[in-house]
């Protein structure tokens, strides 16, 4: 897939799943530039791209503050002369149960993933609609975004926001020819590495590139980041002029459409519910109750 020409920001492109895609793009030919809240980490990046004959530069910045975001599409515009792709991948996670999140931990996701998001994305539309050719956003939710999360009350939060932003962007981007669409990566980065099932695995992938395990790969969706790559060249892509508003899965072996919430079933009563008649209906629609969290991986017996 053919990017020469393209111009791409991506923020959090340090490390994990961001410095894949900015890596992916620019040998897809997409002159990068390599957003980063550690800026030895974005410079590294952008290094090794140059390195390999690819055109990148770094752009240190924590995203959130417009200013940051401002700055962000004004180095894109001044090194390559315009912006077409925005890839909102940075992220933190500060987990902890509800009852003892602190307003600070609460504030600090949705700073980076929902501010962020906004601020970038609402930077990157204003040149895309002034250059008048169209353009990418490529937001990143999550599936405890989708489903719920336990302990990640500010992320899962945060990452439902992104999504539902990307549907309304969606439709107020469609005249200028700019598509949206979500991300849904799962992928083995710092911020996975110490979920219980999967720890092992990722451990000896680190130490010396043992590939992850087969079932881990197809069942759980579960691979490297590199494996979620390919979905962003194809969102960046003149391939993908069709696709927006979406919420797209990707990860190991699996490509998946996450469902946007729909009603399941509904009733009728002429003149409105009063509590007694819901609690006589309620086990006609209760019937259909909506299964709630990411499903534990079914590791397989050795
Ligand atoms: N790894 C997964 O399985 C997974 C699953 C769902 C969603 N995600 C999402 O994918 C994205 C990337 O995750 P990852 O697993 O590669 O994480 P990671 O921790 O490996 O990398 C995140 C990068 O973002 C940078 N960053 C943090 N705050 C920043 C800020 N304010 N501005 C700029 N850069 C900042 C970090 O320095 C780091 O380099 C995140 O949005 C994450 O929520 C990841």
């Amino acid at each position: 897939m053919d990017l020469s020409g393209r111009v791409a920001i991506v923020t959090g492109a340090g490390r994990g799943l961001g410095r894949a895609y900015a890596e992916a793009l620019a040998a897809a030919g997409a002159s990068v530039v390599v957003n980063d809240a550690d800026s030895g980490a974005a410079a590294e990046v952008a290094e090794k791209i140059t390195a390999a004959g690819g055109m990148a530069v770094a752009q240190p910045g924590a995203v959130g503050p417009t200013e940051v975001a401002d700055r962000l599409v004004e180095r894109a515009v001044a090194e390559y002369g315009r912006l077409d792709v925005l890839v909102t991948n940075a992220g933190i996670l500060r987990d902890r149960m509800l009852w003892n999140m602190s307003d600070e931990e609460f504030d600090d996701v949705l700073q980076v993933h929902l501010r962020g998001t906004f601020t970038c994305v609402r930077a990157a539309v204003r040149q895309m609609r002034a250059q008048g050719s169209g353009g990418r956003i490529i937001a990143v939710g999550s599936p405890a975004g989708q489903r719920g999360n336990v302990g990640q009350t500010n992320y899962s939060a945060a990452k439902a926001a992104v999504v539902g932003m990307v549907r309304t962007w969606s439709m107020e981007c469609a005249r200028a020819g700019i598509t949206v669409n979500a991300v849904i990566p799962v992928a083995a980065t710092a911020m996975t590495a110490t979920i219980p099932a999967f720890a092992p695995y990722v451990s000896a992938w680190q130490a010396d590139g043992t590939p992850l395990p087969g079932w881990l790969r197809a069942a759980e969706g579960f691979g490297v980041p590199e494996d979620a790559a390919g979905l962003v060249v194809f969102l960046a892509s003149a391939r993908s002029d069709h696709v927006t508003g979406q919420a797209i899965g990707i990860g190991g072996d699996k490509l998946s459409l996450w469902s946007h919430p729909q009603e399941i079933a509904a009733a009728y009563r002429a003149g409105g519910w009063s509590a007694d008649e819901i609690a006589e209906t309620w086990p006609a629609l209760g019937r259909w109750n909506q299964p709630v969290g990411i499903p534990a991986p079914e590791v397989p017996h050795q």
